[in-house]
């Protein structure tokens, strides 16, 4: 059994019921999901010993969040050369948080993707509860690449 680190950031809750929803899609196929919000990450060794990283959060002012961003500061001291990742985020009409995480673990971790692109779920597909599914269909597609 593998364990894949999922870090969220929230702020009305949309991004973390993806997250968990996630979670749900990676236990599905006997793996380990780590659930951790961004907040509770205070050094680079919090980040080690996995075999998947899956990191989101919400796009606010086409950004995203700054605690996400302190937390990717956080992360490019880790050793996440060629770990299996995914980037997700929830957003209303140009999701650019997950794009610009799905970027910097591409780019500046060198990350193995395993989506081509950041996986976005809008806030009103979320709300109708029609977002869960999808959602763990992508944290199975990922554990099942470890
Ligand atoms: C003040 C404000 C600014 C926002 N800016 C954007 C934006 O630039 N692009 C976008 O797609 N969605 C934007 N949204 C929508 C949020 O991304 C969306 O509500 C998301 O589901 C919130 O996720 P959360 O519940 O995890 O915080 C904005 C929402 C608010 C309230």
């Amino acid at each position: 059994m593998k364990t894949i680190l999922i870090v969220y950031d929230s702020r009305t809750g949309r991004t973390q019921r993806m997250a968990e929803r996630i979670a749900d899609g990676v236990r599905s196929t006997g793996n380990e999901a780590l659930l951790r919000k961004v907040t509770e990450f205070k050094s680079y060794g919090d980040l080690e010993g996995y075999e998947g990283y899956i990191f989101g959060c919400p796009t606010y002012f086409k950004d995203a969040t700054d605690a996400m961003k302190k937390f990717l500061f956080l992360a490019s001291q880790a050793d996440l050369l060629r770990r299996i990742g995914g980037a997700f985020g929830s957003y209303t009409h140009i999701g650019s948080g997950a794009k610009m995480i799905y970027d910097t673990m591409e780019h500046v971790f060198g990350m193995n993707m395993v989506e081509t692109n950041p996986f976005n779920v809008k806030e009103q597909i979320l709300d109708s509860g029609k977002g869960d599914q999808a959602c763990q269909d992508f944290g199975k597609t990922l554990a099942e690449r470890l």
